[in-house]
């Protein structure tokens, strides 16, 4: 601690706030005493030959990733959570859904499953021999029956907030709850390519606003937070922005000072990300003109409001000439 400021510390301490290991996860993992981490998310290496990682046949992935689980196993909470982020593993072409994978590995440590989290997004590698990869997955396990599950601070906007009651003894109220609804187990959420506020030169980060769904929900204040594959610091970064304590390992230095800066910028406030609940972005509504194929004629403004589907059949028939 400085000037009655906490400090990003190096090693692992329960007196720490936030902790940023530069090193292997398992050795940050011995630090860690038993049962005092309330949420482990991460997203390891997917072993589909990164920058960042070697590339290793699916059984000694999988071996090596249950020696970190098992770890993770022992320092997480009774009423804690572990949230595992996961895409497929890609063999010549064919896929092997890592969650699939890696589901008798939580099972067999006598873990409970939550939820497996759709998480979708719209930027990605183009295929052309199998449907481009959209989505990826979150599996939520929890060591018991009795965990910390706060829906409250993490609702969304109901679709229809004045619909009422039409009958009964609530007749004329309101029928939905007024802080919003359940988000459910699709998150439709920008992943970080591009032109991404949160954009580093780091592969594969996680919008901050995915993890911070995460702490919301499964830890309260002063809880832990610990990222084995800690990348840019978002989960820590999640953690630090609510209030939480934050945990993670990164190995290769390029990366660990990546998080190292954007963690400072978490502590400092001025961390540029992008909001919770912000819609997603939809370049025609924006009005990008882009939207607008130029091998169509000019559009009469009466079919501006042609439908996807009237839209889609428009472009075969031109395509088709
Ligand atoms: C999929 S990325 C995680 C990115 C992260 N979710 C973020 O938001 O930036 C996995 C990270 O784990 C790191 N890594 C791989 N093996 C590791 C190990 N044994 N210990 C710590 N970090 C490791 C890689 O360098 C990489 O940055």
């Amino acid at each position: 601690m400085q000037n009655g400021k906490h400090d990003i510390a190096t090693r692992f301490s329960p007196t720490e706030r936030v902790v940023l290991y530069p090193g292997d996860c398992a050795d940050l993992l011995k630090d860690i005493p038993r049962e005092s981490v309330k949420l482990v998310v991460t997203s390891p290496p997917y072993n589909i030959g990164k920058e960042y990682e070697s590339r290793l046949d699916l059984e000694t992935y999988l071996r090596q990733q249950k020696e970190v689980i098992r770890e993770c196993a022992r320092v997480l909470s009774p009423n804690g959570s572990i949230c595992w982020q996961v895409g497929n593993f890609v063999d010549n072409g064919s896929i092997v859904p890592l969650d699939i994978a890696l589901y008798p590995v939580f099972a067999e440590m006598g873990f409970k499953m939550r939820n497996r989290i759709v998480w979708h997004f719209e930027h990605g590698l183009h295929c052309s021999r199998r449907f481009s990869g959209r989505y990826e997955t979150i599996v939520w396990f929890t060591k018991g029956e009795d965990f910390t599950f706060n829906l409250d601070p993490i609702r969304v906007p109901q679709k229809y907030p004045g619909k009422k009651h039409f009958k009964g003894p609530k007749a004329g109220q309101y029928s939905c709850n007024p802080l919003g609804k359940n988000p459910g187990d699709v998150w439709v959420i920008p992943n970080v390519k591009s032109n991404h506020v949160e954009k580093t030169d780091h592969p594969c980060q996680f919008p901050v606003e995915l993890i911070e769904r995460l702490v919301l929900s499964m830890t309260n204040v002063n809880d832990w937070v610990l990222d084995p594959f800690l990348g840019t610091g978002t989960s820590v970064i999640a953690a630090v922005r609510h209030g939480r304590r934050g945990v993670g390992a990164e190995l290769v230095p390029k990366y660990v000072q990546l998080a190292r800066r954007r963690i400072r910028e978490a502590m400092d406030g001025t961390l540029r990300t992008r909001p919770m609940n912000q819609p997603v972005y939809d370049p025609a509504v924006a009005g990008n003109r882009l939207t607008i194929a130029p091998w169509l004629p000019p559009r009469p403004r009466s079919t501006s409001q042609l439908t996807l589907l009237e839209k889609e059949r428009k472009v075969l028939r031109y395509a088709l000439r």
